[in-house]
């Protein structure tokens, strides 16, 4: 099984990002902020964390802004230079790739997950390489795709990140169809012998979910190629790495770490909270402001005034 450096990453940001209408309205969802990163920056870092050297975004309509991102933006570097502001120029650009390390692909329509993926082909080449969603966040003590890597470097072939749901959340997620039968050395890895993209919970094979981290073998590509539609009538990515089982090895593989759904709009404010609250500079003021909302309040927890909600006289 093909254990071929992993040197390359895909960015599926073509997305419309519907869930944050209107903040995504003339920006990219990957865009928004959690603490004073974007989200795409985190994913970047994550890739980078990795030993990835080459990035590649497929991007879509009103995506500029992230290819901005990762660029000299000279007037402000001149303004910061000019004052002397070394802190904020580091911020601005120390952590740019080198020229010619990222490149851009144009996904035209939104046809699912696999269809972005598909798009990067000419730019993957013949070789593994991995696959992040900027809008799934994983806070952890080693960086999600970095777990992945090192998994991958003991057994090859593909491998997707995983977590156990609640059962009534499957139509949701990828699900993996476990091959119990199969003995891995590492307990975080699980054999998979079947996908299913978005089942019912009574169908089902089990509560272990893909979330948006990837390590795929080029063949993936030969697959998406057939341009087959999946649920909701997209080219799924779940459904085309099932396809591989059989042909090749595919693994699920247990992440250490919380993730964030940071594509729907309560896991996006909770990593805000977690990444604040995770910084030192700004813990004990994060912790004091997160005291002061009223609703947090535990002696009013009786009382807990939910939006829109009116209340008797004396709590207005
Ligand atoms: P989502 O299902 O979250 O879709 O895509 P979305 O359009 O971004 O968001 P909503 O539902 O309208 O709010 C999951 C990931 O796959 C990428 C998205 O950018 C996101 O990272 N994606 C999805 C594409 O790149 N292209 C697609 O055609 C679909």
């Amino acid at each position: 099984m093909s254990r071929a450096p992993i040197r390359k990453v895909v960015f599926p940001v073509g997305g419309l990002g519907t869930r944050f209408l209107p903040a995504t309205k003339s920006m990219p969802k990957e865009m928004l902020p959690v603490v004073d990163k974007p989200l795409i920056h985190y994913a970047f870092e994550e890739a980078r964390a990795a030993g990835i050297e080459q990035f590649i975004f497929v991007t879509g309509r009103n995506k500029h802004g992230i290819e901005d991102h990762f660029d000299h933006v000279y007037e402000l570097q001149s303004h910061l230079s000019t004052k002397n502001k070394r802190r904020e120029l580091e911020l601005t650009s120390d952590w740019l790739p080198s020229p010619g390390n990222v490149s851009f692909t144009r996904q035209q329509e939104p046809l699912g997950l696999g269809h972005a993926v598909w798009c990067a082909r000419h730019l993957i080449g013949d070789e593994p390489f991995a696959v992040i969603l900027a809008d799934d966040m994983v806070q952890s003590k080693t960086p999600c795709l970095k777990q992945m890597v090192n998994a991958y470097h003991e057994v090859g072939g593909n491998i997707v990140a995983v977590m156990d749901i609640p059962r009534s959340e499957t139509k949701s997620y990828g699900i993996v169809d476990i091959d119990k039968s199969a003995r891995t050395r590492d307990k975080r890895l699980v054999k998979a012998k079947g996908l299913v993209e978005k089942p019912a919970p009574d169908e089902a094979p089990s509560t272990l979910s893909i979330i948006g981290r990837y390590i795929l073998q080029p063949e993936i590509f030969d697959i998406l190629g057939r341009q087959e539609r999946g649920a909701i009538g997209e080219i799924q990515l779940t459904d085309a790495i099932s396809t591989m089982i059989g042909k090749q090895n595919v693994y699920g593989y247990r992440f250490e770490g919380t993730r964030y759904d940071c594509g729907g709009l309560v896991g996006f404010v909770a990593a805000n909270v977690a990444w604040a609250l995770g910084r030192k500079d700004i813990h004990d003021k994060m912790l004091d402001e997160l005291k002061r909302i009223p609703a947090l309040d535990t002696r009013m927890s009786g009382m807990y005034k939910k939006p829109g909600q009116r209340y008797s006289a004396g709590m207005e």
